[in-house]
């Protein structure tokens, strides 16, 4: 079975795929019809019966619209049935807190996408716009917004719900009072430069699927990409850098949304049939740590 093709059983016992394409900084109708459109076509190829697809948006990326609009002429176009898509998308940090706009922020994405249902629902951020990072009012926030995000599971809406960025401890309270409904998935920055190593292990304990995103260290930046230890290994394995840094995270059985708007990265990113020996991993999972994107450790 391809690599591209593995799932994952969420917590809530729908499937996800494991590998998918990230959608941050991908704007403009064509460009992401074209991303979708090779996304599909590279994952429609080598799977050929079950269509592995997986796309990551969120209210504050602005292309909900646009990604709607390419799904619906992409799925007439490939035949592909509704279940044979998996969406994600995630509420803005504007929205938390606020269960009115908890459900406006549901509907406005539900429309936007084209879809009666949402996948995968992700919190974005612990904290809520406007709050202070400190502010012990980022707790009841949050609170609220996964209760009325439980009430819009129970109606339909969302199938799966989940966190982005929490660490350890914004876990831990949400777990004190989850209204029976535990994250299904943690989507936070994992890549051999920050590793997590406790927050993994904390999730995979509580059957919180770990989800990486900036695998490759971000659009801005190319230092992973670069990265001696990472070029040597994809040297030694006759594979891309991009794929030993992808493989890393699937190997160890964490979901991927590599990001990608050329043909031949989005091509690259579904070639993960090969393995990385142990004594490879072990020099991968050894690298000096560096953060790329944002740190959520301040929120309370
Ligand atoms: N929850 C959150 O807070 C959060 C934060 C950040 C990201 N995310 C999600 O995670 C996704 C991925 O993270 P990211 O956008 O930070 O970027 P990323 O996936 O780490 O890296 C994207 C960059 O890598 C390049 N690239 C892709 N495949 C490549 C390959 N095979 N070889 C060489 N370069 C390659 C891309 O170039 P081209 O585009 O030119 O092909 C782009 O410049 C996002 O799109 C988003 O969906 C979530």
């Amino acid at each position: 079975m391809s690599a591209a093709s593995q799932y994952v059983r969420l917590s809530t016992g729908f499937n996800m795929p494991l590998v998918g394409i990230g959608t941050f900084r991908v704007t403009g109708r064509e460009i992401i019809h074209d991303v979708l459109d090779h996304a599909l076509c590279v994952g429609y190829m080598s799977i050929v019966l079950i269509l592995n697809f997986i796309a990551d948006t969120a209210a504050v990326y602005r292309n909900e619209e646009d990604i709607g609009h390419s799904l619906k002429k992409l799925m007439d176009k490939y035949s592909i049935e509704r279940e044979e898509i998996f969406i994600t998308t995630k509420l803005s940090p504007s929205d938390n807190g606020d269960p009115r706009r908890v459900r406006e922020a549901v509907e406005r994405s539900l429309k936007a996408l084209n879809l009666s249902y949402i996948d995968l629902y992700l919190i974005h951020w612990p904290g809520a716009a406007g709050i202070p990072e400190g502010d012990i009012d980022n707790i009841k926030l949050r609170s609220k917004t996964w209760e009325a995000l439980v009430d819009l599971k129970a109606q339909g809406f969302l199938r799966s719900i989940g966190v982005s960025n929490y660490n350890i401890s914004h876990l831990e309270r949400l777990m004190q009072d989850c209204k029976g409904v535990r994250p299904a998935v943690n989507q936070v920055e994992l890549h051999p430069h920050y590793r997590q190593k406790e927050l993994v292990e904390f999730c995979n304990k509580e059957g919180i699927h770990v989800q990486a995103y900036s695998s490759l260290g971000t659009s801005t930046d190319t230092s992973l990409l670069k990265d001696p230890t990472v070029c040597r290994v994809a040297q030694e394995l006759g594979v891309s850098p991009a794929r030993v840094l992808l493989k890393w995270a699937l190997q160890q059985g964490i979901g991927i949304i590599p990001k990608a708007v050329q043909t031949t990265h989005i091509f690259d990113n579904f070639q993960l049939d090969f393995a990385i020996h142990e004594s490879q991993m072990d020099r991968l999972s050894s690298l000096p740590q560096h953060k790329y994107a944002w740190n959520p450790n301040n929120v309370v």
